[in-house]
């Protein structure tokens, strides 16, 4: 077993890659109509390809999201010295035989927080790992202390300097408790998968419920893993001395779905969305259902209508956001932008991330009436005429709800901050456009050919 004094000596600069600013142009205005195929859940995929690292099997995985965090994710393990091949558009396979440099550097993490799921795997199989401190974002400052706890937990010794982790596990990582102070989504998937390779039993408490959880959960039970929800909130792992290479198709995207739908109500438009989970969007098709859209599902196929904004038939709706099943934050934005077009006053309330509201701000200078009274509360009053104007994306999920605002709007609007929203979603422009829409992308500073 070679010990961290073997490691390559430690020496790295952190050289910030330069990332194309480009931006939409959105003519709002066109009820949307037709059909959408949903991909794969990012929030799933990330997962997976960390999965793939407890095993020097081939893994193959089939519909992955074709988007940045992807792509960032796939050289993240190339620079670890894992092969990932990409042999067509949503395919790719994985083969961690030996890992050359157990090293997540700042780059990986700065580009792309979830490149802290790296820790439990590459620490459960190598018994070391140094991996970069992935820091807060425009959501809040997000700290990683329950993933270190829960490594703690499973008797790994975790040092932290100069905004990196060192891990180490003398011999194999050990079951145990891991009881978390609230539910923690990555915390959940952090433990759950340097548990399956620990000597003994595991249970994680409260585990978190949300579908991407359970996807993986299947992906390494395909792998030999032996891991179950035992519980609504509990998970139980038995460690493995070792695991096989699988084969796993992602799940679909629910967050993406639910963009989708937005995107019809507020257009006032008709749209069939297919290869949608629907069974995992329980809490907020019952809020969209209350604000009075009419959506209908059929097995994977969910159909929308949007004529309710016409006949000015939306109402408020207060929210709050939770850990699934409660309503997902990732839907907040979203949700946000469709009861600034309901009768009344809706209040918004942010309970899992404390600077998810700020974005609102952007969508009132197209006209919305938003007030933010703290952190984690505000109001919408509605309905409002939403106008074209220029704006700022801060975050993934802000982008996309600033591209159904825009498509709301009268008028032009002009989004900057494109990159955010190519790190979730898998061609967004082109979706919309194959639904009506008017919108394309351009590089910052490039003229407005559109008008
Ligand atoms: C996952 O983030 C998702 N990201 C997020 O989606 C999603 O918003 C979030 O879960 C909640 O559903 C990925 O799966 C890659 P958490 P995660 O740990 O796991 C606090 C998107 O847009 N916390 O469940 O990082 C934390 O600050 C992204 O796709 C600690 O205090 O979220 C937050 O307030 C955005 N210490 C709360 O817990 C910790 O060690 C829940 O966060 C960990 C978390």
């Amino acid at each position: 077993m070679t010990t961290v004094a073997d490691a390559k000596p430690f020496h790295w600069e952190y050289r910030p890659e330069a990332v194309a600013r480009e931006l939409f142009r959105v003519e709002g205005g066109q009820p949307l109509e037709g059909t959408v195929t949903i991909s794969g859940a990012k929030n799933a995929a990330l997962k997976l390809f960390a999965a793939a690292t407890l095993t020097g099997e081939r893994c193959r995985l089939t519909n992955v999201p074709e988007i940045e965090d992807v792509r960032v994710m796939a050289d993240t393990l190339r620079d670890l010295g894992i092969v990932v091949d990409h042999p067509a558009d949503n395919v790719y396979e994985i083969a961690s035989g030996d890992v050359e440099w157990l090293f997540v550097p700042l780059e990986a993490a700065a580009k792309m927080r979830a490149s802290f799921i790296l820790l439990g795997p590459l620490l459960a199989r190598f018994g070391r790992v140094i991996i970069s401190n992935p820091g807060g974002d425009r959501i809040g400052r997000r700290p990683v202390d329950l993933h270190v706890e829960a490594m703690r937990a499973l008797g790994a010794e975790i040092d932290y300097r100069n905004g990196y982790y060192f891990a180490r596990s003398p011999g194999r990582l050990r079951g145990g408790t891991v009881r978390f102070p609230f539910v923690s989504v990555m915390g959940t998937e952090n433990a759950m998968l340097a548990a399956t390779l620990a000597e003994g039993k595991t249970v994680i408490q409260p585990a978190a419920q949300e579908p991407e959880v359970d996807d993986l959960i299947e992906f390494l039970q395909s792998m030999g893993a032996s891991v179950q929800r035992t519980k609504p909130d509990t998970i139980e792992i038995l460690g493995q001395k070792r695991l096989r290479g699988a084969d796993h198709q992602v799940v679909p995207d629910r967050i993406e779905t639910g963009t989708f739908i937005v995107a019809a109500a507020v257009t006032g438009g008709k749209i069939t969305l297919n290869n949608a989970p629907c069974d995992h969007l329980g809490a907020f098709l019952d809020t969209v259902g209350r604000v009075g859209v009419d959506v209908s599902c059929h097995g994977d196929t969910i159909e929308v209508d949007g004529s309710g904004l016409r006949d000015g038939g939306y109402k408020a709706c207060d929210i709050e956001t939770a850990p699934y099943p409660g309503l997902a934050t990732d839907l907040q934005p979203p949700t946000a932008v469709l009861l600034s077009q309901a009768n009344g006053t809706s209040r918004v309330h942010e309970a899992v991330f404390e600077d998810r509201l700020e974005w609102l701000t952007e969508i009132r200078r197209m006209g919305a009436s938003v007030e933010v009274l703290d952190p984690n509360h505000a109001t919408i009053d509605g309905p409002s005429q939403l106008v074209g104007t220029e704006v700022e994306i801060g975050d993934l999920r802000a982008g996309a709800s600033l591209i159904l605002a825009a498509l709301a709007a009268k008028g032009t609007t002009t989004i900057h901050g494109a990159h955010h929203v190519h790190r979730g979603y898998e061609n967004i422009e082109r979706k919309f456009r194959d639904l009506g829409a008017s919108i394309s992308r351009t590089a910052e500073g490039t003229a407005d050919t559109s008008s």
